[in-house]
């Protein structure tokens, strides 16, 4: 950890990640600056009680400039303010798509970081109404988040992870990997398939409610329960499901799961999906 006093730049602070990281580093030991280009956002930021800087004014002398902005504007964004930056200014972005696509206007002497928020995890034993409440993370529950450093320069690391710690607390723990392990993580395990999973729960319900006909109340409460069960015995191992139970899963995979679904870990699917969500017609390599 370093005990540096940073000056750090928030890109896009009145978004919906530069809001929540503004929110936290707001109230650490650094000296923050907040740039916002649309009316709403910088609507926002006022409210919240911080002052809008001009991008260029507010990258001048930051040791670390974080880019909140969608995905897709990070490669203008980055063409315009990283030939504004000192050598050796920390540039951290807060999704890995757009460095692994190569989207990042490069220059040698800057240091290109990613953190992830992983999110509180399902099994947090969370102890007050505050971290109940907290589902997304960076306001009472704890949570981990897992970055990649292109350079791997330990003092770099040590610096961008004091900026993960505050703009995403309270952090239990940091995960060092590369770009593309990062990749990996977001969007092919967290979003390809547990959130596609999420959703395909919620049409299971409807389809329960409105096809078949049962008592939406009564549905929920079965699927809810049914739904920690899964998790705890699926990823944590509490308990084994039953004999029945298992036959019962393995028609759903039969029916559902595609024989190849696997392939979404190939290189080239990772690339095709992120190409769809980057607006590309192809990734740079
Ligand atoms: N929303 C999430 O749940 C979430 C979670 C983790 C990571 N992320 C990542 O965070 C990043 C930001 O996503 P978001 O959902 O907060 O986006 P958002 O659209 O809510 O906010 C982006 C903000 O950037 C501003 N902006 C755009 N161009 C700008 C510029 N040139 N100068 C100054 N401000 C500019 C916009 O006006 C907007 O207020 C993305 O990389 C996203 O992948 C988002």
């Amino acid at each position: 950890m370093s005990d540096q006093q940073l000056t750090i730049a928030v890109i896009g602070a009145g978004g919906k990640m530069g809001m929540r990281v503004s929110n936290n580093l707001q109230r650490s030991s650094h000296t923050v600056r907040y740039a916002e280009n649309s009316p709403a956002g910088r609507q926002r930021t006022t409210d919240a009680g911080r002052t809008v800087t001009d991008s260029a004014e507010a990258v001048v002398d930051a040791d670390v400039v974080i880019l909140a902005v969608p995905d897709i504007a990070l490669g203008p964004v980055s063409a315009d303010l990283v030939p504004q930056l000192r050598p050796g200014t920390i540039v951290l972005t807060l999704d890995p798509a757009a460095a692994y696509a190569n989207l990042l206007y490069q220059r040698a002497d800057i240091e290109y970081a990613v953190a992830h928020p992983c999110h509180p995890s399902v099994f947090l034993q969370r102890k007050t109404e505050a971290e109940l409440n907290d589902t997304f993370g960076g306001i009472a529950a704890p949570q981990e988040v897992v970055a990649a450093l292109e350079s791997g320069d330990a003092g770099k690391q040590a610096v961008a992870e004091e900026v993960i710690r505050q703009m995403y607390a309270p952090v239990l723990d940091v995960h060092w990997v590369t770009v593309k392990q990062l990749a990996y993580l977001e969007p092919t395990l967290v979003e390809v398939v547990a959130c596609m999973v999420g959703d395909l729960l919620n049409e299971a319900l409807q389809e329960t409610v409105h096809t078949v006909g049962v008592p939406e109340p009564a549905a929920r409460a079965m699927l809810m329960g049914h739904v920690q069960v899964a998790l705890a015995n699926g990823l944590r191992g509490d308990n084994p499901f039953s004999d029945a139970c298992l036959i019962a899963m393995d028609y759903g995979r039969d029916k559902i799961i595609k024989d190849d679904w696997k392939s979404i870990f190939n290189d080239a699917e990772l690339d095709h999906v992120l190409k769809q969500m980057l607006h590309l017609d192809h990734i740079e390599r």
